[in-house]
């Protein structure tokens, strides 16, 4: 079903880039996408000043053939609007009826806002919901940034720890590597693990999907597992939730190797839920003072029962990050790969002629769509709202 919607200049489309909150670095299309943009017959105008966080400057965006507006201009007259971060309220209700936002709803934590897209009449694509299937690997968001989570994750806890990663054999004496425990094979676990092993730690390796186990050995991490874990095919390649059984084996699985490690990554999460507690409180008062946990799930409530969102802090001698903003930390990487990500995606909803089609027949495009016309029209966040 194509779909054309009234109030939008269909054939003379201009796309907005907005700057993105102060917390944020990054920007979601660097001036090398808008080159891009140029090429599909896309008119790009772009905030001020939005991309400096990033290292890309106005003129740069001039130069790759951006017009640069003021943020009221771009929210009055752009038809699609690109940015990261959840839209901030001057978004959500800018008067533009029928505006197309591409944005990181996150909106299994964001049901106001959701409701309010809909309310506003905005049609909202949010990249957080791109399936994960082959077809659509190019556009994945979150697969992207958690490969910087996972890399940034193994760096600062090298920092953090009062030892050597790699093993040293000096006139001082030996030095053991450091041991690494990592919770989680996915995107940012196998990351952690690739990064680990090059500063030359030990690797072992827990996750509840026995199909990540080669990829961890190729990786040379060793893979430790509990029997009995429940897995869906139908899941897309994410875990599902386990047994109360299975979850007291596995606490005190990672209860026994969490104690001998220096550093624990926690990176396990199950799409759209609470993230699984692996570590108790308990746990980290038994590890070893000086030892450092990372718990990249600290935004959905951390792995690891003392984990505090945004905060580092020191519980018993025990480090524990809980940092949720490693990709803003990398900004040029992070804004390239989003905005690479991101117009392999927008590729999908423009036309040779540089006009905008909205083609719900195409499954990526479909699942995507979080509102339209009105409603909330995504099957797996509103089986979610409503569960
Ligand atoms: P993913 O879904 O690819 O991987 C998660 C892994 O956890 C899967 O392999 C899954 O099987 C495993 N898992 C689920 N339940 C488990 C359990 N009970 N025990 C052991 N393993 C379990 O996720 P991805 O993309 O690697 O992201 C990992 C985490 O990193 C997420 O929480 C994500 O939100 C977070 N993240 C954090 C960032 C930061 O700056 N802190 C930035 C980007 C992502």
């Amino acid at each position: 079903m194509l779909y054309l919607a009234p109030n939008i200049n269909y054939n003379k489309m201009v796309i907005g880039i907005i700057k993105e909150p102060d917390f944020e670095n990054r920007i979601s299309l660097l001036p090398e996408g808008v080159a891009e943009l140029k090429k599909l017959n896309v008119e790009t105008w772009v905030e001020k000043g939005a991309g400096l966080k990033a290292f890309a400057a106005d003129d740069q965006y001039e130069k790759a053939g951006a017009k640069i507006m003021t943020r009221a201009e771009i929210l009055q007259k752009a038809e699609v609007l690109l940015m990261i971060n959840t839209p901030e309220p001057d978004v959500v209700d800018s008067k533009k009826e029928n505006q197309v936002i591409l944005s990181v709803v996150n909106p299994f934590f964001n049901k106001e806002v959701v409701e309010k897209l809909a309310a506003n009449s905005k049609t909202v694509f949010s990249l957080d919901l791109i399936p994960r299937t082959s077809r659509a690997q190019s556009m994945d968001i979150l697969s992207s940034m958690a490969t910087i989570a996972g890399y940034k994750s193994v760096l600062e806890s090298a920092m953090l720890l009062p030892h050597f990663f790699p093993m040293f054999m000096s006139a001082a004496g030996t030095i053991r590597p450091a041991k690494l425990l990592i919770l989680g094979a996915g995107v940012a676990g196998l990351q952690a693990i690739a990064t680990a092993r090059k500063l030359g730690a030990v690797v072992e390796v827990f996750d509840v999907r026995s199909a990540v186990k080669e990829e961890v050995a190729s990786l040379g991490g060793k893979f430790i597992e509990v029997e009995g874990a429940r897995e869906e095919k139908s899941a897309g390649g994410y875990a599902v939730e386990q047994t109360e059984e299975f979850i007291q084996k596995q606490k005190q699985l990672i209860h026994d190797h969490a104690v001998k490690s220096n550093v624990v990554i926690c990176t396990a999460q199950i799409p759209g839920r609470k993230a699984p507690l692996l570590i108790e409180k308990a746990t980290v008062e038994a590890m070893k003072a000086g030892s450092v946990v990372v718990d990249l799930a600290a935004s959905t409530g951390g792995n690891c029962a003392v984990t505090q969102n945004g905060k580092t802090i020191v519980h018993q001698g025990v480090t524990i990050v809980g940092k949720s903003d490693y990709p803003s930390e990398m900004p040029s990487d992070a804004s390239k790969m989003f905005g690479n990500n991101l117009l392999n995606f927008l590729k999908l909803l423009i036309e040779k002629e540089g006009n905008l089609k909205l083609d719900f027949e195409d499954d990526i495009v479909k699942n995507t769509c979080l509102t339209h016309e009105k409603q909330l029209v995504n099957e797996r966040v509103k089986a979610f709202i409503n569960a």
